[in-house]
């Protein structure tokens, strides 16, 4: 059996989330935090208060958390490292694969990818930290699978604990064929356990990829978690459920954390709540339609 991991998605898994489905559905390995980025010299506060959360509640949970980080440089990737070390974080993942344009065209995360002169500083620095634990989470390319395969070498030399692959290029967003051929040449030349990631909704889905690629030292999954949060409990125990149940339970906690910890009353609570549906009932028109937290609410009930 496959470890299986959680993608991060800004969003969606932020603290109230990867708390609730650690609690409720659990069978993960281990959740990432969506990117945190800079600020004005700093690391961005709203970022950091999600992450603050899971450093508190790790007395009472015990679900593993590790952090991601978006950089366009050594200077800002400096920053937010030194943050999180003085936070007490020993495990950091990096994003080299964020297909946003707000991002690439500022040279983070996929747009990272054609510049191993921005690379080649940030993967020595890595070599320095030796008492943090890295790992890469990144595409084939922005605009090419060559991009990746210049990469290998600099990877290579990386004290990486493991690299994740979404095999697509930063240009294709979440849409179009993966590109599977690339994977497994990139995959057979990286010495570093390495993590798939994309498109899995199933676990004939986790159970083929298994098949098809042996040597993985795990899974990612990212919207087939949020559609069937029971999804890794079913692969590692072979129990199928319904997603239904453990939905609403998931929902129920976060909305009770969302209704303690927002200031902005009801219209608030809702913006906040109601993308927690997106990928699990995308047609329920009761809910995307629902202008009042109380129709919300009771739309959410008689699912
Ligand atoms: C709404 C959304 C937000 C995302 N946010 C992040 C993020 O913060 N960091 C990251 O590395 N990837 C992010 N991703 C990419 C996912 O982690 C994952 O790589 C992608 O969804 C493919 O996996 P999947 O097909 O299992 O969902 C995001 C994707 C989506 C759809």
């Amino acid at each position: 059996m496959l470890p299986i991991h959680f993608a991060p998605l800004q969003g969606f898994t932020e603290f109230a989330y990867r708390r609730a489905h650690a609690k409720i559905a659990g069978a993960i390995d281990t959740y990432y935090t969506p990117f945190i980025r800079e600020e004005k010299g700093v690391a961005r506060a709203k970022d950091l208060k999600d992450l603050l959360f899971d450093i508190q509640a790790k007395k009472l949970d015990t679900y593993h958390v590790v952090p991601q980080i978006i950089f366009k440089d050594i200077s800002e990737f400096d920053i937010l490292v030194h943050t999180l070390e003085d936070l007490g974080i020993r495990e950091i993942d990096l994003n080299l694969g964020c297909p946003y344009p707000m991002q690439t065209k500022s040279g983070r995360g996929s747009g990272l990818l054609p510049h191993p002169e921005k690379l080649e500083p940030i993967f020595l620095r890595i070599g320095e930290l030796s008492h943090i634990s890295f790992s890469v989470k990144m595409r084939l390319g922005l605009t090419s699978t060559d991009e990746s395969q210049a990469l290998i070498p600099m990877l290579n030399a990386a004290p990486l604990s493991h690299v994740t692959l979404h095999p697509r290029l930063g240009i294709q967003q979440y849409k179009g064929d993966l590109l599977l051929d690339d994977f497994e040449h990139f995959a057979s030349k990286l010495k570093h356990p390495v993590i798939f990631n994309g498109d899995i909704t199933t676990v004939e889905g986790i159970r083929a990829i298994e098949e098809k690629y042996p040597n993985l030292a795990g899974i990612m999954i990212g919207r087939g978690l949020l559609t069937n949060p029971n999804l890794a409990f079913e692969y590692l125990t072979g129990k199928i459920e319904d997603p239904l149940p453990t939905l609403k339970k998931i929902h129920a906690e976060i909305f009770a954390f969302y209704s303690e910890h927002l200031q902005g009353g009801d219209a608030q609570v809702l913006e906040k709540i109601r993308p927690f549906w997106t990928y699990a009932l995308p047609s329920c028109k009761k809910i995307n339609k629902a202008k009042k937290l109380s129709d919300y609410l009771k739309a959410v009930e008689e699912l």
